[in-house]
């Protein structure tokens, strides 16, 4: 018999000291198959593994008997003063781990000054975390197989006062996720995606044999750079993509007036098999050049992985994972232990590292290695 779980956490205990002990932590609070779920990526989890390695791969400069009584986290993120160079990247339905959601994750953000990304798919409705939410939100938009109703989300946004919008495009369909096959996940009633509840009726596709599932059926309906230049017509927020792993899409993003890009490989969780976040950044850096607004994502949950990153380019991370895990353990007051562990861990690793600021962490901050 499995043992049953546990309520969520109303102290964190002491042993509980670093972003990868909520993921263990974690599956004590959550059945099975949504762990799965969320742990999991895309095919044999090559992406998904390699994010993590390539992490570990590098290692930090250190130099020693630098004056850092001056020292910040501080940080500028397009037109936004960010408290330190971190947010919660856009993650589906907060409430298959934690009753109050995304509700409990915005009250954490706002206490710790951490922006949060709300997410399409959010299973409390985008109009309630933003009354939650007072530190930088951003809404993020899956495209929506009608124009107007992917237009109604953008005008929703717009007016609950998110100020930029992410654009994901790595995600058009689901990666190949056997993990979550394997443990049988489904949406469990009363989890939702509350923000699509009006979403017109989808015509039935029929198809013949002749035609591909995936190319004349579901690919049929997600965006293509068009659909990026019609949005970008029709609002006043900054449009950031978020899923670019290609210097040679990000030239085109920049050339469209695209505010920032996202480097992403969305978790490991859509393709497998391609280049790890970190591995894309250098590149992704040099074709965009020097003053671009950056971020990156998929598998940072050290304060040393913040500092490589921005290192290499990056000029914030975005989290993803552990802000579910740390909802399952101990609801808001384990997102915010989460961040502040993070943001501890940044500034440690900057005060150790002789770089003070943000804006001192360079290449050079990192070990050549040959
Ligand atoms: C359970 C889960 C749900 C996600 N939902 C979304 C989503 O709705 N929109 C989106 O753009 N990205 C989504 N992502 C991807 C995250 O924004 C982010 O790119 C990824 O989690 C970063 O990797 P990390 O989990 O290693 O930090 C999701 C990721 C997970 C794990």
């Amino acid at each position: 018999m499995s043992t049953p779980l546990k309520a969520p956490l109303t102290a964190i205990p002491a042993e509980l000291v670093s972003v990868a002990d909520y993921a263990r932590y974690a599956q004590q609070h959550i059945p099975h198959a949504i762990y799965e779920y969320i742990a999991g990526g895309g095919g044999d989890e090559i992406t998904l593994n390699r994010n993590r390695q390539k992490l570990d791969e590098l290692l930090i400069h250190p130099h020693v008997l630098t004056d850092c009584t001056q020292g910040s986290t501080q940080t500028q993120i397009l037109d936004e003063t960010w408290r330190h160079p971190m947010m919660l990247a856009p993650v589906a339905f907060h409430r298959l781990v934690h009753e109050q959601g995304e509700i409990a994750t915005a009250q954490a953000a706002s206490v710790l000054e951490t922006g949060m990304a709300v997410s399409t798919l959010s299973s409390v409705s985008m109009e309630k975390i933003a009354a939650e939410l007072d530190s930088p939100k951003w809404f993020q938009l899956y495209f929506q197989q009608s124009r107007d109703f992917t237009l109604s989300l953008v005008k929703r946004a717009e007016a609950a006062g998110y100020s930029k919008l992410i654009i994901t495009v790595d995600a058009p369909l689901h990666g190949i996720r056997n993990r979550a096959q394997r443990a049988k996940f489904v949406l469990p009633a009363g989890v939702e995606a509350v923000n699509l509840v009006d979403r017109p009726e989808l015509p039935s596709a029929a198809f013949d044999a002749s035609q591909s599932i995936v190319f004349q059926g579901m690919m049929s309906e997600t965006p293509i750079w068009q659909d990026i230049e019609w949005l970008q017509q029709q609002t006043e927020m900054p449009i950031i993509l978020k899923g670019i792993l290609s210097p040679i899409d990000a030239k085109k993003a920049v050339d469209l007036g695209i505010a920032g890009i996202i480097v992403s490989n969305h978790g490991g969780r859509t393709l497998d098999c391609i280049p790890s976040a970190i591995e894309a950044l250098p590149v992704i850096r040099q074709a965009v050049g020097e003053s671009f607004p950056l971020l990156l994502d998929s598998g940072i949950e050290r304060g040393t992985d913040v500092f490589k990153a921005l290192a290499l380019g990056a000029d914030a991370v975005m989290i993803g994972r552990p802000q579910l895990y740390s909802l399952a353990v101990a609801g808001a007051i384990g997102v915010g232990h989460m961040l502040r562990v993070l943001r501890e861990e940044l500034e440690v690793a900057m005060a150790l590292a002789g770089t003070p600021t943000i804006a001192s962490i360079s290449s050079a901050s990192l070990w050549q290695q040959n």
